[in-house]
């Protein structure tokens, strides 16, 4: 069953029934000031950290599911009905409903009783407001005597001490009205220098700013008594819980269309400049007040909107494919792309399952991030890669997490996650592919943000790949810590108290537990520094890396193998973990997926065997799941996997992040078929027809599918933030269709189903934009390649001459 469909022309996703089975969300903002919006206006926004500076208040797990948002009523004057035409929080029974969700906007309408009213909401470039665009047309015989009435709750800035701290929060709340412009000020008196304000663009008949006045008593959302009784009484919040609210007054003849704009916005005044008059309280509105004025006229809104437009198209079609397949053309070209932007904005932060107030930015999250946006954002990925490495401590870990606002590392997760340092190499790697920017590597950049210990990128990679060598267990393999990639194997953290942190609970000291994963991991890892050390002439040093790969690929081959598949780690007493041996968890994603993407037994059938063995044993048609079978009970020793109920999350859940591993594991031994028809059973578009069973948007990737172990196999969970958008992204564009980065030029090297007869390609790639055609003549993946007409050996495009424009690319495979 289907809600709604894709508007591939315009990039929406077009919802056609409100009660979606969750929120389906979308993002506003891409800059500074953001804001999630659901399909029927709920959400939140906020300014840069979505805890410390939160604009509206939203309540998360609620029932209704969502609520909090940005909301608008219409009134028939006439008869005292009123509506929400966004759906909620009236929740009437609509008619023509739709919510088209686009890049960066969202545009929700319907009709009621004659009335159609549909609102665009959208944040401009570079400015730190949000426009709700409201047209409101009489399709009636007679006139129509209408009341708007909107409204937004804000929340007290520190969303965590708004949720909790009542006993102060309950006597700041602070406002001011002036033409009809509600100011958010609470705090403003005393340390903080910005406030928030809501506009509008129509002369206004009347005001709310408590929120008690507005709704009355014991009422709710879905019946204000403002709205009720059509007038509002022009409160002025003194404590308790501001709310923004405006009544405009319309008087629609039969086919009239007017529009009212609302303007949301945050504004920041120098400290000195607070004030106006200086000795007074009164906040000083100049700044605010010009914006405002701008956003008054429509036509300047409808400009700003054109101007978002124009930057997602720009963005959009630095890649931009046409193969057999509308599912993969859709993601690629346009929402998997964007969500990979999402992820660089937001990290894990603000989502309908990430409360806004949680984690920092996660070290390893955001180098691999780097994989889906670093074309689009080049710029942006270089400072967020000199960010990380400067908190990276000098030992070579890294603290896990950094909090965006301070840029330090945070304190109370700390570090120890043995993974961690490799995730830096890998996203160096992917930046300097994608721009040929060496010149980063010569950065200086501090060890734990401390001045004077700066020293260049590049010694920041090395102590990456030593830190895995300076900790290697019985086995020669590398020692796990808190946790690799999957971060709920807690092999050292044997918790048996409720409510302890399973990642920074640490009863051993470490020197047992090893990582089949992290061993594959160096292998990637080490060959990128190997290549990257002989491109600075240091062949000797690229040398001792290779050797350093192979010693640990020997020991995978020794020490991680089972028989028929890849081991996947020996836990505090060294036993095997992911082994035939095992009566639960016997076989894992991780190390199918990551040993095989980096080679490990390819020409000995190693790798095959153990893709065969996940084909086999982990993959399901809704994804393939992370281990099998799933774990029944808690298992003191491995940790947070073994407390999930069988078929969710680490526990046998469908991890639609290290899918991808699988599917390139898939290429490397030519499997085109089976890599794509993995990237087929994740793809949320091609699952749009299951939507009721998938539940989560089928425009965005999931972190989660229930595995076959749960009760519901098939439901996707915390949709939009996770590593899947980049691992998928790349996954497809650079080894199943096989555009691929590499430090001397594009390389071609297709792995696509057999019965695909080509596909094209459109990639702008350090500064030039290459077309390129790939062509079926025969079953297999060997290409043969003329590019700007002229045959080439191999299938690398040599980097054209500085200042080509374009380049013509002709890849025929046999
Ligand atoms: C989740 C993991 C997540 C971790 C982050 C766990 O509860 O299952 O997916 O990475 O928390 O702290
Ligand atoms: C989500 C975390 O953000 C990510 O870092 C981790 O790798 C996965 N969960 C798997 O545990």
């Amino acid at each position: 069953m289907k809600y709604g469909y894709f508007d591939d022309q315009k990039r929406e996703y077009v919802i056609t029934q409100p009660d979606t089975p969750l929120p389906w969300i979308n993002y506003l903002g891409c800059q500074a000031y953001f804001g999630i919006i659901s399909n029927t206006a709920g959400g939140y926004s906020f300014y840069r950290d979505a805890r410390l500076r939160r604009i509206t208040r939203y309540r998360y797990n609620n029932a209704p599911y969502d609520f909090g948002g940005r909301y608008v009523y219409l009134r028939d004057d006439a008869s005292g009905e009123f509506w929400s035409p966004s759906w909620q929080p009236t929740r009437h029974k609509l008619e023509e409903y739709s919510c088209r969700h686009g890049m960066g906007y969202t545009t929700i309408g319907s009709k009621y009783k004659g009335i159609e009213a549909r609102t665009r909401y959208f944040v401009p470039l570079d400015e730190n407001l949000e426009i709700w665009q409201l047209t409101v047309t009489n399709h009636r015989a007679q006139a129509a005597e209408l009341s708007v009435f909107s409204v937004v709750e804000f929340c007290l800035w520190d969303a965590q001490d708004d949720s909790t701290n009542f006993q102060r929060n309950f006597s700041i709340g602070q406002v001011e009205i002036e033409d009809g412009v509600i100011y958010h000020k609470t705090e403003y008196r005393e340390r903080r220098d910005h406030f928030a304000y809501f506009a509008c663009s129509e002369k206004i008949a009347g005001y709310e700013t408590q929120r008690e006045d507005f709704l009355g008593a014991y009422r709710g959302w879905e019946n204000p008594a403002a709205v009720e009784r059509g007038h509002e009484s022009n409160s002025v919040a003194h404590g308790w819980a501001p709310v923004g609210s405006h009544h405009v007054k319309l008087s629609l003849k039969p086919g009239e269309s007017r529009q009212v704009v609302f303007v949301l916005g945050y504004q920041e005044n120098p400290r000195e400049e607070k004030f106006d008059p200086p000795d007074s309280q009164i906040i000083n509105k100049k700044s605010a007040k010009a914006v405002i004025a701008k956003y008054r006229v429509t036509a300047n809104a409808d400009a700003e909107f054109k101007k978002l437009s124009e930057y997602w198209n720009e963005l959009l079609k630095l890649c931009h494919v046409d193969t057999p397949d509308v599912h993969t053309n859709r993601m690629v070209n346009i929402w998997n792309a964007y969500q990979c932007m999402a992820t660089f904005n937001m990290s894990r932060s603000a989502s309908f399952y990430e409360s806004g107030i949680g984690r920092g930015l996660g070290f390893r999250d955001s180098n691999q991030d780097l994989l889906g946006f670093v074309h689009m954002v080049p710029e942006r990925a270089r400072e967020r890669i000199l960010d990380l490495a400067a908190t990276q401590l000098p030992s070579g870990g890294a603290y896990h997490q950094y909090q965006p606002l301070t840029k330090r590392g945070n304190n109370d997760v700390g570090s120890g996650f043995n993974d961690d340092p490799h995730w830096l190499i890998i996203g160096v790697g992917a930046y300097i592919k994608e721009t040929g920017d060496w010149g980063i590597l010569g950065e200086a950049v501090p060890y734990d943000n401390e001045p004077g210990s700066e020293m260049p990128l590049y010694e920041h990679l090395q102590r990456s790949f030593r830190y895995t060598l300076e900790r290697l267990g019985p086995h020669g393999l590398p020692l796990i810590g808190r946790a690799d990639w999957n971060d709920c194997l807690n092999l050292n953290c044997f918790s048996d108290t409720p409510g302890q942190s399973f990642q920074t609970t640490t009863n051993k000291d470490g020197k047992v537990a090893e990582s089949v994963f992290i061993a594959g991991l160096f292998l990637v890892a080490g060959r990128e520094l190997a290549d990257i050390a002989r491109h600075r002439g240091l062949g000797k040093e690229a040398c001792s890396y290779l050797c350093e790969v192979g010693k640990m690929e020997k020991t995978i081959r020794e020490h991680g193998w089972d028989g028929e598949w890849f081991l996947r780690a020996y836990d505090d007493f060294s036993r095997k973990i992911g082994s035939k041996e095992n009566a639960e968890g016997k076989i894992f994603i991780e190390t199918q997926g990551f040993c095989t993407l980096a080679g490990v037994g390819l020409e000995d059938g190693l790798a095959a065997r153990a893709l065969d063995s996940t084909r086999k044993m982990l993959a399901t048609k809704h994804g393939i799941v992370l281990q099998q079978p799933a774990y029944s009970k808690y298992y003191l020793e491995y940790g947070e996997i073994s407390s999930y109920p069988p078929g969710y999350k680490e526990n046998a859940g469908i991890f639609c992040h290290n899918n991808p591993w699988v599917m390139i594991g898939e290429t490397r031994v030519g499997n085109g078929d089976q890599a794509h028809d993995y990237y087929t059973r994740i793809n949320p578009s091609a699952r749009e027809e299951i939507s009721d069973v998938h539940r989560c948007e089928p425009y965005v990737y999931a972190q989660m599918i229930a595995g076959r172990d749960a009760a519901t196999h098939g439901e996707a969970k915390n949709s939009w933030l996770t590593g899947t958008a980049a691992w998928n992204y790349y996954a497809i564009t650079q080894w199943i269709l096989g555009i691929r980065t590499s430090f001397d030029g594009l390389l071609i090297a297709p792995v696509i189903p057999k019965n695909w007869a080509g596909f094209k390609v459109s990639r702008k790639f350090r500064g030039a934009t290459y077309q390129i055609e790939v062509q079926r003549a025969g079953d297999g993946n060997q290409v043969s390649l003329e590019v700007n007409g002229a045959p080439v050996q191999g299938n690398l495009v040599p980097l054209p001459a500085a200042g080509t424009k374009t380049v013509s690319v002709k890849a025929t495979l046999r």
